[in-house]
């Protein structure tokens, strides 16, 4: 295949693109070199002594790991200087981040987790950011208010991750398709790698941390020995993998389709994953990749946040095996 760099490709749709105007590629292209940067510095992590925690806790209630913060920094120091958004949202951050009035504004928001699967950093396994851009309601001027941030996630503009990997990659959706982009380390272009990706219509793994056994309702049991009973398309048994990155288990989802699970329990009645900044973006792209995102109950992208760190139970992956989740639900309901 020719070599086809990031930017070419964003100018290259920028016309097809409802959404993609200059403005707009801007936005991608600074949010491609923050990863970049990101990649750069956990590339170096365990030279420099930036692995394990700060002594913090975030809003989260989680140990903050100097990379969390390092990327976070990156990201908010980056994209405020843009010039393509009026606010952002970090998984790190309790509040809403409103660019400042010295930088040029745009109408688009971002919504990112800096590092996710940050727990993982310590044993060089992988992680990624996650991001979702949201336009600004028609028309709105002035302070960005919450309630313009709380959106649904079908009406994102666009989402992704770049994941950092044994390969650093850009995968992302403008609502036209999933594309794939892998960082070519000599030159430091990103280069599509993976055109239009597909998640099979049923998988052979199932993705959950089954530690949770105990906390589970009744339904989310006989949700899990479903995948434990079900042959898969290949006749054998579905297989288990749980890496403990959402970007990561995601990706795998993405290439090989199966299905990744994070249920409620008796412990986190929301699930853990954060709507906005997780759930959202990455249901965003499993549709576009035709698969499925759902609560259980239904579609994520038709949920409404209530607040900025609001959580959601996910099933995500192929879509035979999410419809396969709602069945069992429905039935316990
Ligand atoms: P983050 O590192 O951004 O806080 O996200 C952690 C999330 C997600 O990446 C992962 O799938 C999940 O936490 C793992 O949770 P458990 O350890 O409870 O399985
Ligand atoms: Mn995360
Ligand atoms: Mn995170």
């Amino acid at each position: 295949m020719a070599d086809i760099t990031v930017t070419e490709y964003l100018l290259l749709h920028q016309k097809q693109s409802p959404h993609a105007t200059g403005q707009f590629t801007g936005l991608l292209y600074d949010l491609i070199l923050s990863g970049k940067t990101i990649a750069r510095r956990i590339t170096k992590a365990g030279l420099l002594d930036i692995l394990g925690g700060t002594g913090e806790v975030n809003v989260q209630g989680e140990d903050v790991q100097k990379l969390d913060e390092i990327a976070n920094r990156i990201m908010i120091y980056r994209m405020e200087r843009c010039g393509a958004l009026c606010a952002m949202s970090s998984e790190e951050e309790p509040e809403l981040i409103r660019v400042r009035p010295e930088f040029p504004h745009g109408d688009y928001i971002l919504v990112f987790d800096p590092l996710d699967g940050s727990s993982n950093i310590d044993a060089n396994i992988n992680v990624g950011t996650i991001f979702s851009i949201l336009r600004r309601p028609d028309g709105n001027r002035g302070e960005v208010a919450l309630e313009e941030v709380l959106q649904q996630g079908v009406r994102q503009v666009a989402a992704g991750y770049i994941l950092y990997g044994p390969a650093t990659m850009l995968v992302f959706s403008t609502g036209q398709g999933v594309h794939g982009f892998t960082l070519d380390p000599g030159v430091g272009e990103f280069l599509l790698s993976h055109p239009d990706m597909r998640i099979p219509q049923q998988g052979h793994v199932y993705s959950v941390n089954e530690g949770n056994w105990k906390n589970w309702s009744a339904a989310t049991r006989d949700v899990i020995d479903w995948f434990h009973n079900c042959p898969s398309p290949t006749g054998s048994p579905y297989s288990s993998r749980y890496v403990g990155s959402l970007v990561a288990d995601f990706h795998r989802t993405l290439i090989y389709g199966g299905i990744y699970m994070y249920p409620p329990d008796a412990k986190k009645p929301d699930g853990k994953l954060r709507l906005l900044c997780e759930a959202s973006p990455l249901a965003f792209l499993a549709e576009q990749a035709g698969g499925k995102a759902s609560d259980g109950m239904g579609r994520i992208l038709e949920r409404k946040p209530d607040k900025l760190h609001a959580r959601m139970p996910l099933f995500i992956g192929s879509a035979d095996d999410v419809t396969a989740v709602e069945t069992i639900y429905a039935k316990h309901a």
